[in-house]
Order: C-alpha cells, then sequence, then structure tokens
C-alpha cells in the first residue's frame, strides 16, 4: 500500500509537471507578477501572440477606449486645449508643455501608422518621464540607449512574464524602426532632464486597485485599502491626470513593506554579503557612470521587473546577472524599496 502510494504520488507529481509545462509554456514561475501588472501569477490570458514580423501594436492588448466627446481638456501651467482623441492618440498625442523640451523627431511625436507603430511619445511622453508599466527615458546615455534597442530586436531583452504584451510591443518597435529614426530617438530622449516624482512610503497597507489594460494598478473609486504583504504597489498619484489626461507631470506613489528601506540600503551599499554595492558600478548616488544606466528614484515596479528579468535570464546583462545570483525575492523587494526612495 505504502509502495502504491509512492507510485501514486510520483505519478500525480509527473502529471502536475506536464501540466505546468503546457499551461506555461516558457513561463517562468512569477512571484512578483505585480510587476508586471498582474496579481497572480498565471494562468491569466497569455498575450496576444506576436511573431518577429508581427506589426507593434497588435502584440498588445487593446487599450481602453476613450469616446470622443469633443470637449476642450486643459492641465494646470499649461496653454494647450486638446479633445480626449488628441490625448489618447496613437499617432500625435497631445503635448501638453512643448515649451519644456527641444524639438521632437517624428517618430516620437507621430510613429508610424502605416505599420502600427505607435509613437514614442505616447507611451513614454515627450518629457520621457515613461509610467510603472512602460519606462522612464529621460537622461539615459546615448549608448545604452541604443544597446538596449539592439537587444530588444535580437530576443536578448524579453519580459520573464510573457504575460507583458507592451514589452512585446516595445520589441517590435525597435524591430520596426530605421537605424537613423532609432539614432534620433535615443539622441532626444538622451538630452532631457530627468526629476524624481516617486514618493515611497513603507505601509502594512495598500489602496484597493483595479488593473489597467496596460499594466498599471489604479485605486478604485470606492477607496479602501488591503494588506501590502509581500509586494510593492504602485499606483498614480492622481488617477484621473495619469490615465485619462496622459499628464507628464503627474507622479506616482509606491507602498513598500515596513522595514524594507533599511533593508535594501544595507544591502545596496554593503552588498550584505550576497552581491557587489551597486554604487561600484551606477555611482554612489545610483544616478549612473558613463554608459551605465541611472537607477535612483526611478519607479519600483520597472525597477523590480529588471531586477526579474535579469534573475531569470530573460533580460542578457552578463554584468547584472552576476549581480543577482544570490539575492532572493525579499532582497530584491528591500533594493527596489531603497532605490526608488532615492
Ligand atoms: C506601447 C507603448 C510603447 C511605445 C509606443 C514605445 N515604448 Fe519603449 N518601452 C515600452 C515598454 C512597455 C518598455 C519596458 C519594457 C520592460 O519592461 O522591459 C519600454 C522600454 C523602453 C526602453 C528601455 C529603457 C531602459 O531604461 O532600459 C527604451 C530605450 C525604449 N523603450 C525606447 C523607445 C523608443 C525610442 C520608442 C519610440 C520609437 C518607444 N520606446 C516607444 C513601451 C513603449
Ligand atoms: C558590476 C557592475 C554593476 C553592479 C555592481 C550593478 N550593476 Fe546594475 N547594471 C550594470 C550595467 C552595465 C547595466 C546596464 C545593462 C547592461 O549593460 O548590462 C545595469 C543595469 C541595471 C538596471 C536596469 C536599468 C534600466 O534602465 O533598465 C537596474 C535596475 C540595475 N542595474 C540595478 C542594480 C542594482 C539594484 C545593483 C545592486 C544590487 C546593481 N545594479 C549593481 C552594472 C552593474
Amino acid at each position: 500500500m505504502r509502495r502504491y502510494a509512492g507510485r501514486l504520488a510520483v505519478a500525480l507529481v509527473s502529471v502536475g509537471i506536464a501540466a505546468i509545462a503546457v499551461l506555461g509554456q516558457d513561463r517562468a514561475p512569477d512571484p512578483v507578477a505585480w510587476a508586471y501588472g498582474f496579481v497572480n501569477a498565471g494562468p491569466d490570458p497569455s498575450a496576444p501572440p506576436c511573431a518577429a514580423d508581427t506589426k507593434p501594436h497588435d502584440c498588445s492588448w487593446p487599450g481602453r477606449p476613450w469616446p470622443e466627446d469633443g470637449k476642450p481638456l486643459r492641465l494646470p501651467g499649461s496653454d494647450q486645449t486638446y479633445t480626449i482623441s488628441q490625448v489618447q492618440s496613437f499617432w500625435a498625442p497631445a503635448d501638453w508643455y512643448p515649451g519644456e523640451h527641444p524639438a521632437a523627431p517624428d517618430i516620437v511625436k507621430f510613429g508610424h501608422e502605416k505599420d502600427h507603430l505607435r509613437a514614442c511619445g505616447h507611451c513614454h511622453y515627450f518629457n520621457g518621464m515613461g509610467k510603472p508599466e512602460n519606462a522612464h527615458l529621460a537622461g539615459l546615455p546615448v549608448n545604452y540607449i541604443l544597446q538596449q534597442m539592439d537587444l530588444f530586436k535580437s530576443g536578448g531583452r524579453k519580459p520573464a512574464d510573457p504575460r507583458k504584451a507592451n514589452a512585446n510591443e516595445m520589441t517590435q518597435i525597435a524591430r520596426f524602426l530605421t537605424e537613423e529614426e532609432t539614432k534620433q530617438a535615443a539622441e532626444y530622449f538622451s538630452s532631457l532632464k530627468w526629476r524624481p516624482w516617486e514618493k515611497v512610503i513603507e505601509s502594512e497597507t495598500a489602496p484597493k486597485t483595479r488593473q489597467s489594460p496596460a499594466g498599471m494598478f489604479l485605486p478604485l473609486d470606492s477607496g479602501g485599502t488591503e494588506p501590502l504583504g509581500e509586494r510593492i504597489i504602485e499606483v498614480p498619484q492622481d488617477t484621473d491626470r495619469t490615465e485619462r489626461l496622459r499628464d507628464p507631470h503627474s507622479g506616482f506613489v509606491a507602498y513598500v513593506p515596513m522595514g524594507s528601506i533599511a533593508k535594501g540600503e544595507e544591502i545596496v551599499t554593503s552588498g550584505g554579503g550576497k552581491t557587489i554595492p551597486c554604487g561600484t558600478c551606477h555611482g554612489d548616488d545610483l544616478l549612473g557612470v558613463g554608459d551605465v544606466p541611472p537607477i535612483a528614484g526611478r519607479s519600483a515596479s520597472y525597477l523590480m521587473r529588471q531586477l526579474n528579468n535579469f534573475q531569470q535570464g530573460t533580460r542578457q546583462s552578463p554584468l547584472m546577472k552576476g549581480v543577482m545570483k544570490k539575492l532572493s525575492t525579499e532582497d530584491l523587494i528591500s533594493i527596489v524599496a531603497y532605490v526608488a526612495s532615492r
């Protein structure tokens, strides 16, 4: 009987492994689904199929529809007026503060409608501040941006959670750009000044949220909180200004576990016996050195996504792979809490 039970257990485990292999395909186990815009590890709906020649936007979820009502919309300190479909346009998105940045190249302003390649300014904003579900680009070194565009193209930078459709879209964007457009966009975003706009709060709880189709968490209009646990929940400081109006001045709040900032500081500054201090390469202020990118004060979910991608090997970096090797998920959460709070 015991022997039978043992065989049954082995059989069940094998069935389980087969089921995981089928369900997950190449999906890595994902203790940090929140960093990719999901509440749980799979199986959620998979991302739309995205082959090497799929037009970029066809790889993404259709966004939330915003019916045109013709009403003029404004933002404080902006002399521009737009309607909702202009604000949300893929091919000529609203540029609320044109006086705050140099003239943007056409690829940043318009993308290519014929290839379903959305304007960089639609997702990353004209000031390059971006949002947690994409990336901030302002002030990144030109060579670093070019190197990352090459990695996207070659398949060397993918999300560890393949449900993250807009990262697949980003890969296809890199593939559909001309060399000249890539260079112009890299120089444009690199020339912009980055400013901190993320508030990091240690807390037992976080606001109750809903998921936007693009992969951001948005506080419920009805309010309420829930236990935070071993997660970071990052939300806009003002949902309407971020989601509907795409206000490039309106920042974010990250709720991080109690005590995580001090734990993170210890690992980041000393290596905590597990890794190399981050400042060795990213600079003591973590604002980057040469072509090594700045990390201080950037979006907590963006940072976590990248650290997890390095650790899982879906984003290639010989240096960061070594750095991540011995760090646990709890270590990564603490590191991210500290780095985002700088
Ligand atoms: C559909 C929205 C979208 C558009 C349009 C878009 N991107 Fe992205 N971009 C993303 C997402 C999502 C990421 C983050 C991927 C990840 O999680 O690794 C990203 C990341 C990047 C990064 C990496 C930043 C870093 O710190 O490593 C660069 C560089 C970049 N984009 C450049 C561009 C350029 C140039 C354009 C216009 C030609 C553009 N993107 C258009 C969604 C977009
Ligand atoms: C040995 C040098 C080195 C050390 C130490 C190092 N990094 Fe990096 N890091 C890099 C390089 C180089 C890149 C750019 C990617 C590449 O070229 O491989 C990078 C990229 C990153 C990125 C991605 C940034 C982006 O824009 O997407 C993050 C996040 C990051 N590092 C965090 C950290 C943290 C946190 C630590 C400390 C625990 C750390 N790094 C330690 C060299 C290092």
